[in-house]
């Protein structure tokens, strides 16, 4: 029915801030003016295990307004994630954990202060490398989201013992950092006994709710503004501590404090992607049938907070095998707490799963689109075929190391995607505005993607005005509340609440409607549905450097229905090349003897530039999905980064009959 009337949605309209953000005019966090703003600076733990004995204020400072640590910092109330505790405890947990905050008249001398700030530390040994055989793993209760660590069915072992043809192979990923364009940042006010902030993130209500607890304050009176996001990747998901100290600091001082992350600090206090050492046992008949999987990971969390990367789910829904099993295990180390990284699970576990299906394939002597599409539910299937024809796979060789122009090798690989389709319960609010138009109002976060601009696609639709006579309100907490924008589910669950409320509008003729999901979306959730796909990779290697350059990169999605094609193809290439640095350049290099990663800017922690991205492309099966729910969509947002980084490295074997099984794949490993 709807989309009968479509005429805003499925067409490629530009993002509605674009204006507004390439003239400057948008406002990001740290940019709102404030009368008399001061400016923290956190001074970062040197060691990554100890206790903080005292901290030595040099009284000359000049503009220095305060000093804050544990030993003079108010009393916070609790939090259920520790790392919200910001100056309320002697211990030591990670090299980089904010052991005091300068605060001072301007960002510069803030910095000068923090910098000559003298610490009194008694250093303890830490423990800070992941392995297998560390004595303190154990099988976590839950892993992220929020499901079982191990899962069994049927024999694995007896399986693998019987299978004619097995691979047994382990894939270590380092860890990654988020490093979105817009670091963390906030600016806290306190008007009375109401907290007001300004700040960078994912969910504007989820962080009114963690850090209005953190002060006893409902979250009715924390007002979080988001207006626009440089991006967030996961990182800007949960509240990180620049919010909290930028609160506490406001409420020493009795002004407005800016608390800005430099680049440097979203290497320790934003979260991360966490190392995984992944082990993919699978068995197979000769004629290429999967018989059995086994998949087992290893992983680490903080001394803070369990967060256990869920490498090995994936795995369970990819493709059907009679024997299966899948197992996390975690450590927790002297380390920054890890969190949600772009596909968080799905984006490290595919890159085990699809090489390791690679493996197979060769042992096999098949073609590992032929292998894929068998093993394949048809959804899935028809993304390999499609994808194959338009990237041209046909009459490819399967042997590694054939095709030689120059000094380069040359090679393809191929590796399915998926993401799992949810939604999550959301409120919208529309009103008709005097003078016309309408105005939609949801307390969404755009980190750039395209999200308001979607959202006025589908009210315009709904009410059956150009997009023109929809005025967009988000990124503010104190709209209805919405879900957070993350696990690729935004547009789905604000989609729906605008949806429900623009159709409420119009059956009941009256001038405002305001629509909750929180029912609706169970419902969906437990079709347990996934969007799904295929990645191709064409690389050069050269032979004499190392040096792998990707030629080619495509996908080919089924994600439902692709609501806006400019802003889907954005956020799938920006997926792809996300999946581009996890194969071949980012990579956070820990030094055990210092206790942390040293690469920590964005000249030592390499992401694909421009130059690196030579022809991509994405395409879709435009299959609207309105089972799923009247969006019709199954979500975009991480996708892309799932299975990319596998395409690329399958192709680096082709190649060049190396096996890359300890990312990401650097020269020095191709020589
Ligand atoms: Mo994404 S890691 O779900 O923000």
């Amino acid at each position: 029915m709807t989309s009968m009337l479509s005429r805003a949605v499925g067409t490629p309209v530009a993002r509605l801030e674009g204006p507004a953000k390439v003239s400057g005019a948008a406002r990001y966090a740290a940019e709102y003016p404030q009368d008399q703003l001061a400016y923290g600076w956190i001074v970062p733990s040197p060691v990554p295990r100890g206790r903080l004995d005292a901290v030595l204020t040099d009284p000359a400072a000049e503009d220095v307004l305060a000093v804050l640590w544990h030993g003079n910092a108010p009393r916070l109330r609790g939090s259920d994630d520790a790392e919200l505790a910001v100056l309320q405890s002697e211990r030591i947990a990670y090299r980089g954990q904010p052991l005091a905050l300068v605060v001072a008249t301007t960002l510069e001398a803030a910095r000068r202060a923090a910098q000559v700030l003298q610490l009194e530390i008694t250093a303890e040994d830490h423990d800070v490398a992941l392995r297998t055989d560390h004595p303190d793993h154990y099988r976590p209760e839950k892993v992220n989201p929020d499901v079982p660590a191990d899962t069994a069915e049927g024999d694995v072992e007896a399986a693998l013992a019987a299978a004619p043809v097995t691979v047994d192979v382990t894939y270590t990923i380092p860890a990654l950092h988020n490093n979105p364009m817009e670091p963390h940042a906030t600016i806290a006010r306190w008007d009375g006994d109401e907290l007001v902030l300004y700040d960078s993130n994912q969910h504007p209500s989820g962080i009114a709710e963690a850090v209005g607890a953190v002060f006893g304050l409902t979250a009715e009176r924390v007002h979080v503004i988001t207006e626009h996001v440089g991006g967030g990747f996961g990182s800007k998901g949960t509240a990180r501590p620049n919010a909290v100290l930028a609160a506490l600091a406001a409420s020493v001082i009795e002004r407005p404090v800016q608390v800005a992350l430099p680049r440097q600090a979203m290497f320790s206090v934003v979260g991360h992607r966490a190392p995984t050492v992944q082990r993919l046992r699978i068995g197979a008949g000769t004629d290429g049938t999967l018989t059995a999987i086994d998949h087992q990971t290893w992983t680490q969390t903080s001394r803070l907070y369990e967060f256990v990367e869920s490498a090995a789910v994936v795995t369970r829904s990819m493709y059907p095998v009679p024997n299966l099993r899948t197992a996390h295990r975690v450590v927790p180390l002297d380390m920054p707490t890890p969190r949600w990284m772009r596909a968080p699970g799905e984006a490290p576990g595919m890159v085990a799963l699809e090489c390791a299906l690679d493996e197979l394939a060769a042992e096999l002597n098949a073609d590992p689109l032929d292998l894929r599409i068998r093993a394949a539910d048809p959804a899935h299937a028809a993304c390999l075929r499609a994808g194959a024809d338009r990237f041209g796979w046909s009459g490819r060789d399967p042997r590694p190391r054939q095709r030689r122009e120059g000094d380069w090798w040359i090679g393809t690989g191929v590796a399915g995607a998926t993401y799992p389709a949810t939604a999550m319960p959301s409120t919208a609010r529309v009103r008709a505005l005097d003078g016309g138009g309408y105005e939609v109002a949801i307390g969404a976060a755009d980190l750039g993607t395209g999200a308001r601009t979607v959202l006025a696609q589908i009210a315009a639709d709904e009410l059956g005005v150009p997009v023109e006579q929809i005025r967009i309100r988000i990124g503010d907490s104190t709209l209805p509340a919405a879900s957070v924008a993350g696990g690729s589910s935004g547009s789905a669950s604000w989609g729906w609440a605008v949806t429900g409320a623009c159709r409420d509008l119009v059956a009941s003729k009256r001038s405002e409607a305001v629509f909750d999901t929180t029912d609706l979306v169970e419902q969906q959730n437990e079709k347990n549905r996934h969007a799904c796909g295929a990645h191709f990779a064409e690389v050069r290697v050269d032979a004499v450097t190392g040096e792998v350059r990707v030629s080619r990169l495509f996908g080919m999605y089924d994600a439902g229905r692709i609501l806006n094609p400019r802003t889907a193809r954005s956020q799938f290439l920006g997926a792809m090349i996300m999946g581009m640095g996890m194969a071949l350049h980012e990579e956070s290099v820990l030094d055990p003897a210092v206790g942390t990663w040293v690469n920590h800017d964005l000249a030592e922690y390499h992401i694909p530039t421009h130059a690196d991205v030579e022809w991509i492309d994405a395409a879709w099966l435009d299959t609207p999905d309105h089972d799923l729910n009247p969006i019709g969509a199954r979500g975009i947002g991480e996708i892309g980064i799932v299975g990319s980084p596998a395409a690329i490295l399958n192709a680096v074997w082709h190649a060049t009959g190396t096996r890359i099984r300890h990312l990401p794949a650097r020269p020095d490993k191709l020589l």
